[in-house]
């Protein structure tokens, strides 16, 4: 039976290009919250003895979880025959470790909450530090979009003599790709994190560069304080206006508005929906969609 892909609410517009690309059916789901919060949720397009997947971006993710597990527990009772997730980004990534005594180690519960919920999990660029990949922590199949050669076509195209810049080593796995798929330089930031809104950048300036436009990329935007710091440091060297890309724009603190202040242009991936979205990730993640279910649903 043809599969079916069903949007979590504001995930509608990259659900119907991935179902278009794939030749899978589109699937209805009635998704409500209740006075009180709680929610309401009812599948109007039977799911039963087809395999399926849901599709869920989990930028601010607590008010997304519980509805996508709902979601996931319906579909099985209803008789799918398998229930993949696709979430373009992936949140609780980046709590990693217990950083001080007592801190939940949110990556690896909420590792387990999908893994327990899900058939298969597909993603783009997850935030992978102390982690070396997804099978660290999920126990299902999971397939991974690179965005770095999506993003380096997007520069080729768009960016005259770049110099691509990554604002922290973190960062450097993506930079060091995507710099070497357009065929421009690199440098890396250093940066100091002394709180959720308390970022310092220092930059060794390689000044024999100084002709080229500066392109930060980054996995994540999200308070935008690594991207404005780094924006301010280079304007105030007298560098190009600087073009901020990341695979994920999660803007929380309007900190697109912030970064435009700053004086840069922000281009993001339509991983997560925003008017920043330039670069289109769907053929890449309809492939991954492909491939992870032939492997698991034959
Ligand atoms: C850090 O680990 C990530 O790669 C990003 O640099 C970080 O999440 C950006 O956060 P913010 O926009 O809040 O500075």
């Amino acid at each position: 039976m043809t599969p079916l892909l069903v949007a979590m609410p504001g995930n509608e517009r990259l659900t119907e290009d991935l179902a278009a690309t794939l030749r899978w059916d589109v699937g209805r789901l009635e998704i409500r919250a209740f006075p009180d919060g709680e929610t309401y949720l009812r599948f109007i397009t039977s799911p039963a003895d087809r395999p399926m997947a849901l599709v869920c971006t989990l930028s601010h993710p607590n008010k997304k979880l519980l509805p996508l597990l709902f979601a996931s527990a319906t579909a099985r009772e209803l008789g799918a025959s398998s229930v993949g997730l696709v979430a373009p980004y992936l949140a609780y990534m980046r709590q990693d470790r217990r950083f001080r005594p007592g801190e939940a180690v949110t990556s690896r519960q909420v590792a387990r909450l999908l893994s327990d919920a899900f058939d298969w999990l597909v993603t783009v660029d997850p935030h992978l530090h102390r982690y070396h990949s997804l099978a660290d922590v999920y126990t299902v199949p999971t397939h991974v979009v690179h965005a770095a050669p999506i993003i380096a076509n997007w520069i080729k195209a768009n960016v005259n003599d770049p110099l691509i810049i990554g604002p922290d080593s973190e960062s450097e796995q993506w930079v060091a790709a995507v710099a070497s798929d357009v065929g421009a330089p690199y440098s890396i930031l250093d940066k100091v994190r002394r709180g959720d809104r308390d970022v310092e950048i220092r930059f060794k300036d390689p000044e024999q560069w100084r002709e080229r436009t500066p392109v930060l990329v980054d996995d994540i935007i999200s308070t935008g304080h690594t991207m404005i710091e780094a924006v301010r440091l280079l304007t105030s060297q007298g560098w190009r206006r600087p073009v901020c890309v990341a695979v994920h724009g999660l803007f929380s603190d309007d900190a697109d508005v912030l970064l435009a202040r700053a004086g840069a242009s922000v281009v993001t991936t339509n991983s997560v929906p925003h008017p920043t979205n330039a670069i289109d990730i769907g053929m890449a993640l309809a492939d991954a969609i492909t491939r992870v279910h032939q492997c698991t649903d034959g």
